[in-house]
């Protein structure tokens, strides 16, 4: 893990709230587990004080040497509408990468990705990780939902790269009217993965982990708790795992990769 000013090589708008983010940073993110996150904070801001947690979405390599990574975030409040005004070549201060990402197993052959929203930032970086990797493997089932159209992200990316994508809107703009878990539930009808692999609001995961309790499959799940300090100091991240002698985990070091087996949602 390492600290480090970053310099930032863009910083796009992709609709009302969402942006990329490309850090130019040399030196830790060589061996980035799919679901590991950075700290990011804006030098010289003292509102806000803390750095914010966000995913690594991509891994940008030049020439096969790794010159950086991007992060993909949606403004939600003070800290990402400071991040949504950086310009090419100010710099930030990135600490990472930090956590504990989806850990596949060797013997898993096949494995549904299951995003709501912003959550398909950690799980593109996933299934682009997969493709790279796993050769032994079928291609990733991907489940996108959203609440409209706009909050259907990397479908351009995905769909190039040739995944078989089954997306969802709540209000019906874009894809099947509907939850994403519904189209995950018809899916595992008719065919179960050895992993699904999840991100997203609460409601959907605590769907998800009903469904793969009722289909018995194996499930890993993202969370995106409050996070003040990343690195299992500040207590603030603490999550409720299980009834058992241990209660309760740091999402920041335990997770925020979670398998269901342990944790109870
Ligand atoms: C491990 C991890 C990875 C994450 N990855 C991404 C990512 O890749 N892209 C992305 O856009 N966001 C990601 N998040 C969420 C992101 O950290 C928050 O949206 C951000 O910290 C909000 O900061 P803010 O100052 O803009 O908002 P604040 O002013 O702190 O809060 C504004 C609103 O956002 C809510 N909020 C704050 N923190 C979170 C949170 N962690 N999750 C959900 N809601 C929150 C608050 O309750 C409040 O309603 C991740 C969070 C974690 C823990
Ligand atoms: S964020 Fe401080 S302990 Fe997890």
């Amino acid at each position: 893990m390492i600290l480090e000013n970053a310099k930032v090589l863009w910083n796009k708008k992709l609709g009302p709230s969402y942006y990329k983010v490309g850090l130019q940073c040399w030196n830790s993110h060589l061996d980035v587990v799919p679901g590991q996150f950075v700290m990011i904070r804006i030098p010289g801001q003292m509102d806000p004080l803390l750095r914010r947690p966000f995913s690594i979405h991509h891994i940008l390599i030049d020439n096969g040497v790794v010159k950086g990574l991007e992060v993909l975030y949606q403004v939600v409040g003070k800290g990402t509408a400071r991040l949504s005004k950086v310009k090419r070549n100010d710099l930030v201060d990135i600490l990472g990468p930090l956590g504990k990402g989806f850990m596949i197993p060797r013997s898993a052959r096949m494995v549904f990705v299951v995003a709501g929203g912003i959550g398909i930032a950690p799980l593109f970086y996933l299934i682009s990780n997969l493709e790279k990797t796993r050769h032994d493997m079928h291609r990733p089932v991907v489940f996108l939902g959203g609440r409209s159209k706009r909050d259907i992200l990397c479908l351009e990316e995905l769909s190039k790269k040739g995944l078989n994508i089954h997306v969802t809107t709540d209000d019906g703009t874009y894809g099947k009217m509907g939850l994403v878990t519904d189209l995950l539930e018809k899916r595992l009808e008719k065919q179960l993965p050895d992993m699904i692999c999840a991100c997203g609001p609460s409601a959907m995961l605590k769907k998800v982990a009903v469904l793969s309790e009722k289909y018995n499959t194996r499930c890993q799940i993202s969370l995106e708790t409050t996070m003040a300090c990343g690195m299992g100091a500040c207590l603030g991240c603490a999550v409720k795992i299980g009834n058992g002698k241990e209660k309760y985990a740091h999402a920041c070091v335990d997770g925020p990769v979670f398998d269901l087996d342990r944790f109870r949602l």
